[in-house]
């Protein structure tokens, strides 16, 4: 409130007539505003203009090559379509997309990759299925560790403190009803894996996949007699971690920077528990049997993975519009909901769940609403990480993140992709 002394003439006008001071203030804002305007439309019409200096050529080149009006048309759709893409991409990493068009593309892509997984019969998705499987037992653990690494986990913990809930749990919550709040939503997911995993005070437990750490303090909070050991290949994290459990007092929790490929611990644990970091895995078998021999005989495992509901696939960064492969989940999984039965040399399964993808997309909702509410914070930290050119590009790519998972989540009602619970014991 101003004080008497600093009060004008301009206090005393009519309401309604403007000041001076108001109508310069008026003219600057419409200044900008109308700034602001050409600035999206100048770069709307680059984004149109780069692409389409590119796309004519090519058709006329496709033209003079083939003389075949079948042909011809041929290049021409397939150059509409590459122009489209490169404009939606130029648009997107320009942050010029509003929010509604770019839910819709991304539930169109979202029906392609359906239409792209989907054999005509049952019996080819069956082959498939097997063949998926026997393709894993080949490969290494995980791979291109280092650019899922890079492209999440060694981002400013800020940013994650900023989106995340309380607990910076970096995986799907559990909203008991739509209207929970995020950290509401945490902890009912961890009492979930308490309830799943029949965690009780004073045992061992080992949390594979440890991110800041949220199920590990949780645990090292609710079973003060319980040791935890916390595992990551992210420097970040454990810098994290460590000092957050010296603040909040917690003595029983190690953390371990290692990658998974090659970790390795001599303890063996009562409970092991890993939270959304098998996506990130390929070689099941080899990681199980790793896992195993750290259980204790009567010791057991629990897994939560996001899945799709029967088809798993790859990652795979085959263009442009493999944008979630290219810019988050480089060498990841979808597992599907029957996977991790395929590899169950030295585990066995003994109980199952599936929770709706609904809750994954209030999550991830939730996480969009918090970005965008501090935006003015969040821009200084991704200048840091990724420099002051990449900014509007690096706001537009984890908006765009947070949009897809909700949107996958949520398509039909969270029936097709989830997340699956499994506990197995030791053989
Ligand atoms: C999606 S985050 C989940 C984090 C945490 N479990 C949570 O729910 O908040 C996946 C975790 O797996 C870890 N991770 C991914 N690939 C890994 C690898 N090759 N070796 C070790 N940790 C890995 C990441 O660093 C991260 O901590």
């Amino acid at each position: 409130m101003r004080d008497v002394a600093s009060s004008t003439a301009d206090d005393h006008r009519p309401p309604g007539s403007h000041s001076h001071a108001q109508q310069v203030l008026f003219t600057r804002q419409t200044k900008l505003f109308l700034r602001g305007l050409g600035t999206v439309r100048r770069q709307i019409w680059s984004s149109f203009g780069e692409v389409f200096g590119e796309v004519f050529g090519e058709v006329f080149a496709g033209f003079e090559e083939s003389f075949g009006v079948a042909e011809f048309c041929g290049i021409a759709m397939a150059a509409v379509r590459d122009a489209a893409l490169k404009i939606s991409m130029t648009a997107l990493q320009r942050n010029v997309i509003p929010d509604v068009l770019l839910r819709w593309g991304v539930r169109k892509l979202l029906e392609g990759r359906l239409r792209e997984i989907t054999r005509p019969t049952l019996e080819a998705q069956m082959q498939e299925l097997i063949s998926f499987v026997q393709s894993l037992k080949q490969m290494p653990i995980a791979v291109n560790t280092e650019d899922a690494n890079a492209q999440h986990y060694e981002v400013p913990t800020e940013f994650y403190q900023l989106v995340l809930g309380k607990r910076l749990k970096y995986s799907s919550a559990y909203f008991p009803q739509k209207n929970s709040s995020l950290d509401e939503a945490e902890e009912a997911m961890f009492a979930l894996y308490a309830e799943r995993a029949q965690l009780k005070d004073g045992q061992s437990v080992l949390d594979v996949g440890c991110g800041w750490g949220s199920l590990s303090m949780y645990i090292a909070e609710k079973y003060p007699n319980s040791k935890v050991t916390g595992v990551s290949n992210s420097e970040t994290q454990k810098a994290f971690i460590t000092e957050e459990c010296s603040k909040r007092g917690l003595s029983n929790v190690t953390i371990v920077t290692c990658d998974i490929n090659v970790f390795n611990i001599e303890n063996t644990f009562d409970r092991i528990l890993s939270i959304e970091m098998f996506e990130h895995m390929k070689n099941y078998e080899k990681l199980l049997k790793k896992i195993s021999s750290w259980l204790k005989p009567d010791g057991l495992l629990f897994v939560h993975i996001f899945v799709h509901k029967s088809i798993p696939y790859h990652f795979e960064d085959q263009g442009e519009d493999d944008w979630m492969s290219r810019n988050f989940f480089t060498g990841g999984t979808m597992p599907s909901n029957g996977l991790l039965l395929y590899f169950q040399d030295d585990v066995s399964i003994v109980n199952q769940w599936f929770v709706n993808g609904t809750h994954y997309a209030l999550t991830s909702e939730a996480w969009l609403v918090k970005m965008d509410a501090q935006i003015k914070v969040i821009r200084p930290i991704f200048a840091k990480a990724y420099g002051e050119g990449e900014v509007t590009k690096w706001v537009a790519n984890w908006r765009t993140f947070f949009i897809a998972v909700a949107e996958m989540f949520a398509y039909r009602n969270g029936e097709e992709w989830g997340v699956g619970h499994y506990l197995f014991k030791k053989k």
